[in-house]
């Protein structure tokens, strides 16, 4: 028995497994595993932890992090700039539509590349912010980025963070990850992060921003913000990112998952 792993046949990774035979007449039989990559899914609202958690997990098994919310933002950074209005739903669809985006896993970090150019810097603005959930809600805008995200997970070895991940973009993926935290928590981390970007934003506004964010999020029609059924749901309240991480790699173990 030859494996791709390196490992022994063992029946419960049969279903990450794909197979070819090859019986060589007469002769004993080889059966030639190859070893199908992991698909991860990661959902949650805003400052759950769900980006520094798949970049840390894509460094410890080796897969590509994909940042969904990025291209969410990519489409409102692009209207905005454009000087279109974001309430001017049919034009953000047809920019969503001619959107070229890729991102790449350098040091570390997700660098997202809009039209060619590197804008990773440009996403995180408070205005950006104030837009994307607005943006995030059409159906076109949808529909174009969530097919840009089945193309880039198709090869498998990734995992993807986002709202709508375990739901809609990879409902078949490996392992669902529904990551919550309290919102008092989430505002405190997105406020150090802030702080630490030099922008000095009061606390009560950084919840208020996310609380308006997970109300739209959740509430929009199409694609809310949910748990898929078969979702494991991790809260990070109390964990730190080293905790989170261990607790994801622990459950790919057990389900024979791990590389
Ligand atoms: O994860 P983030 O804060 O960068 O996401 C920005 C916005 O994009 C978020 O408020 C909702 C939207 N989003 C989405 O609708 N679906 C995704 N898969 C990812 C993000």
């Amino acid at each position: 028995m030859v494996s791709a792993s390196g490992r022994g046949f063992d029946s419960r990774r049969l279903h990450h497994f794909s197979f070819d035979s090859l019986s060589l007449s007469g002769g004993p039989h080889f059966i030639l595993i190859a070893m199908k990559k992991v698909v991860i899914a990661i959902d949650g609202p805003a400052a759950s932890g769900k980006s520094t958690t798949a970049k840390r997990l894509a460094e410890r098994l080796g897969v590509l992090p994909i940042d969904t919310g990025a291209m969410y933002r990519a489409v409102t950074l692009v209207t905005l700039e454009a000087g279109i209005d974001p309430h001017d739903q049919k034009k953000v669809e047809e920019i969503a539509q001619h959107l070229e985006i890729q991102q790449v896993f350098e040091n570390g970090e997700v660098r997202t590349f809009v039209n060619g150019q590197d804008r990773s810097r440009d996403l995180r603005t408070p205005e950006i912010n104030r837009w994307v959930s607005l943006v995030s809600s059409y159906p076109g805008v949808r529909r174009s980025l969530v097919e840009k995200q089945r193309a880039m997970a198709k090869r498998g070895g990734v995992v993807l963070e986002g709202r709508d991940i375990g739901t809609v973009v990879l409902p078949d993926a490996d392992l669902k990850i529904f990551m919550v935290a309290s919102p008092e928590e989430r505002a405190r981390r997105r406020w150090k992060e802030l702080q630490e970007a030099g922008m000095e934003i009061p606390f009560e506004e950084v919840l208020q921003e996310i609380l308006r964010r997970d109300h739209l999020d959740s509430t929009r029609a199409d694609s809310p913000l949910k748990k898929a059924e078969d979702a494991v749901v991790l809260d990070t309240t109390n964990l730190t990112i080293q905790e989170q991480v261990e607790a994801i790699l622990e459950l790919l173990k057990k389900r024979g998952l791990d590389p």
